[in-house]
């Protein structure tokens, strides 16, 4: 087989990224703009926002990526592009552009799932043979799907409201953790792994979550707005200044993280009791986990000892390709590469929309 070269765009919500990919798995070259700092700023991501700032840096980035690959517009096998889900204004930066590209060269374009690129990333650095359960534990998404096939995908659960890493980054925040300056420069999430380190666990209780259901879905919101009441009235009890920090931080954190990795692992385990009574996963069981959360090591480590409950193997792909990238979109495009009916032809573009 000749080898295929696969150019990724991804403009889903605020990273602008832009990859070269080819069918042996080589990166041959990448570029990633980042908008975090503007919307951590702003307090969130403003669509408007996210979207103009795909406009300014997109063509950049695209070009960056192919200077870095060296490879030409003509060499490329196809365009891959992140068509869902995301924010719409985002999302139509990136297809926009990479229609053009398409017309302006001939070659087809790919459209691509997000999440189904997160999910298969890990093939691009490991033997993963489908199928296999993916956990999506990040600041963008938490959702447990059974991978089968490169376009075949079987939802098991996401979240009803907010993502794990919201919860972390908000409570973070209302711990006032980014005010100390050994915490100061890591994200909400890391902030509280760091603190944790020396607390106690089972300090502060924290409610089990959807219990009741016989499903794999999440909710975190509860979780998230128990911990903003418990510090309220820590503060209140232990007369700590508006912006000082509980003496007893540590047990707070080691106890909100307990909470949160519960509230996965169990979750988790239903999912792998599903896979077994239906008899999916028979050959071998392969969990990967993946996202900004699952870097954190107390919740890597719960979860890795559900999977040695089940005889599962825990695999995580390298950090770097957990976060949105245009990478991921490339490989994505490789592989639906091999099914030729994933192609859009040129003729054809005004047939793929957002979603
Ligand atoms: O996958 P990711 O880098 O990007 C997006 O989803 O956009 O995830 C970022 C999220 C943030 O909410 C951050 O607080 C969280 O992952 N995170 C962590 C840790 N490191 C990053 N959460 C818990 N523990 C960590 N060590
Ligand atoms: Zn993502």
């Amino acid at each position: 087989a000749t080898l295929s070269l696969v150019l990724g765009i991804e403009t889903s919500c605020d990273d602008t990224g832009a990859a070269v990919v080819d069918s042996k798995a080589n990166i041959l070259g990448e570029s990633l703009n980042s908008q975090t700092s503007t919307h951590v700023e702003l307090g969130g991501i403003i669509p408007p926002i996210a979207r103009d700032l795909h406009r300014k840096n997109i063509d950049k980035v695209v070009k960056e990526a192919m200077e870095k690959a060296s490879v030409t517009l003509e060499e490329l096998s196809a365009i891959a592009v992140t068509n869902r889900p995301g924010l719409p204004l985002s999302l139509l930066v990136g297809l926009s552009y990479a229609k053009n590209l398409s017309k302006e060269s001939g070659k087809p374009l790919i459209p691509i799932h997000h999440m189904e690129a997160h999910a298969l990333t890990v093939r691009l650095t490991e033997r993963v043979e489908f199928p296999f359960l993916v956990f999506l534990v990040s600041g963008g998404h938490c959702l447990l799907a059974l991978v089968e096939g490169v376009s075949k995908f079987l939802l098991l659960g996401h979240s009803l409201d907010e993502s794990p890493g919201d919860a972390f980054d908000k409570v973070a925040r209302r711990l006032k953790l980014k005010n100390r300056a050994e915490f100061g420069s890591m994200s909400g999430g890391a902030s509280i792994e760091c603190a944790a380190r020396q607390g106690d666990p089972t300090a502060f209780p924290f409610p089990a979550v959807r219990t009741g259901y016989r499903d794999c879905n999440f909710s975190f919101s509860g979780i998230k707005f128990h911990a903003q009441k418990l510090i309220e009235k820590e503060e209140a009890r232990q007369g700590v200044e508006a912006d000082g920090i509980l003496p007893n931080v540590a047990d707070f954190c080691a106890s909100f993280q307990y909470g949160i990795l519960q509230t996965l692992a169990r979750r988790l385990q239903r999912a792998l009791l599903f896979c077994e009574l239906k008899g999916y996963l028979q050959e071998s069981k392969t969990v990967v986990l993946s996202g900004g959360v699952a870097s954190n090591h107390f919740v890597r480590a719960g979860l890795s000892r559900v999977c040695a409950m089940y005889d599962a193997s825990l695999v995580c792909p390298p950090p770097r390709l957990c976060t949105d990238n245009g990478v991921m979109i490339a490989w994505n495009g490789v592989e639906k590469l091999k099914s030729s009916k994933c192609l859009v032809a040129t003729n054809d573009l005004d047939s793929v929309d957002i979603i």
